[in-house]
């Protein structure tokens, strides 16, 4: 009998055959480890709601980059918890920042590690916000040059790519000039170009300490219910000189990430954040899920989507999964 239906199940007879036809395939090399870097003598501290992240201070940090060395993760990025914060968040783009000196230390210990500098204020400023505050609201253009100085003290303590993120208009095209002018033409930025304003960014907020004290981030964070503008604010960072185009949070926002993917040719990023880690770990920790299955699916859609590197906290975790040792 000959059927004339369509027998799509001859390509999965078996663990060869789906290997051989398999279309998106995650790779350790895809990935990019977030790391939290403290001021002062205190022991690394887990956060409680990022279960297996740690806030490091710079003598526990040599410890973390040779275990990220030998299971091959080849790029961080690193976000600074400052001892003093104050209203223009000097912490930021102080050359002895925590940052800076964190990027030095990688850099001496590892100089092939590839450190991205997250470059915003908020972890740094009293008031918690990104910008600087002037009549209840945030300055644009006052913070871009601090955001340019930001970018330029990391690109001077050896950071190999600068990631902006706290969503000013004109970040990176004052970032590249800043860059430029001060001889560093060939350090690529990162832009956070397509940043909504989530409640997926809870956890972080406890990690980075960064919570804002009045307000929220709505006025410079994306609407989650916006498409269009996403694609404005990609063509923004684009034109401006953006080497890299991230999208965050990733797994509410994948058809932003197919929609970006289709507007560039440039490589795309997906941030998967705090809140989407911190959930797969509480029901992992309540044994409701194959906390393995459930990540390599995850990770794997948004390559799927169309990214080509993921910032995500389960880095690591993935890096042992691939190699088979988990
Ligand atoms: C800084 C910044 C944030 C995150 C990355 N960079 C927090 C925010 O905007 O509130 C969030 C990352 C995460 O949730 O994992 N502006």
């Amino acid at each position: 009998m000959s059927s004339n239906f369509d027998r799509h199940r001859r390509l999965r007879s078996s663990a060869a055959m789906r290997d051989l036809v398999r279309e998106t395939v995650l790779h350790t090399d895809d990935l990019i480890y977030p790391i939290f870097v403290k001021e002062g003598k205190e022991a690394k501290t887990e956060v409680s709601s990022m279960p297996g992240v740690f806030q490091f201070p710079l003598h526990e940090l040599a410890a973390e980059i040779t275990e990220l060395t030998k299971l091959g993760i080849k790029a961080i990025i690193l976000f600074g918890l400052p001892d003093d914060k104050d209203d223009v968040g000097t912490g930021a783009y102080h050359d002895h920042g925590i940052v800076q000196e964190a990027t030095r230390l990688v850099k001496k210990i590892a100089p092939d590690m590839l450190v991205i500098a997250d470059t915003c204020l908020c972890e740094f400023t009293d008031h918690g916000h990104c910008g600087v505050i002037e009549n209840g609201g945030v300055k644009n253009d006052a913070s871009l040059e601090l955001l340019k100085q930001t970018a330029v003290s990391q690109a001077k303590a050896g950071a190999d790519i600068i990631a902006p993120s706290n969503m000013m208009d004109g970040f990176v095209q004052v970032i590249r000039e800043g860059l430029d002018e001060a001889g560093y033409q060939d350090i690529p930025i990162m832009s956070y170009a397509v940043k909504y304003a989530s409640a997926f960014y809870g956890p972080f907020r406890d990690a980075a300490n960064s919570a804002p004290q009045f307000g929220d981030r709505k006025t410079y964070q994306m609407d989650p219910a916006n498409r269009l503008e996403a694609l404005r604010e990609a063509k923004s960072d684009e034109r401006e000189g953006a080497d890299f185009l991230i999208v965050k949070p990733s797994l509410s926002y994948l058809d932003i990430i197919r929609d970006v993917r289709n507007q560039t040719n440039l490589p795309v990023v997906a941030y998967n954040v705090s809140g989407e880690y911190a959930m797969v770990k509480a029901a992992s920790a309540n044994g409701w899920i194959d906390e393995e299955r459930i990540v390599m699916e995850m990770l794997t859609s948004m390559k799927r989507a169309g990214v080509s590197l993921i910032i995500t906290y389960f880095a690591k975790d993935v890096a042992l999964y691939l190699k088979g040792d988990a």
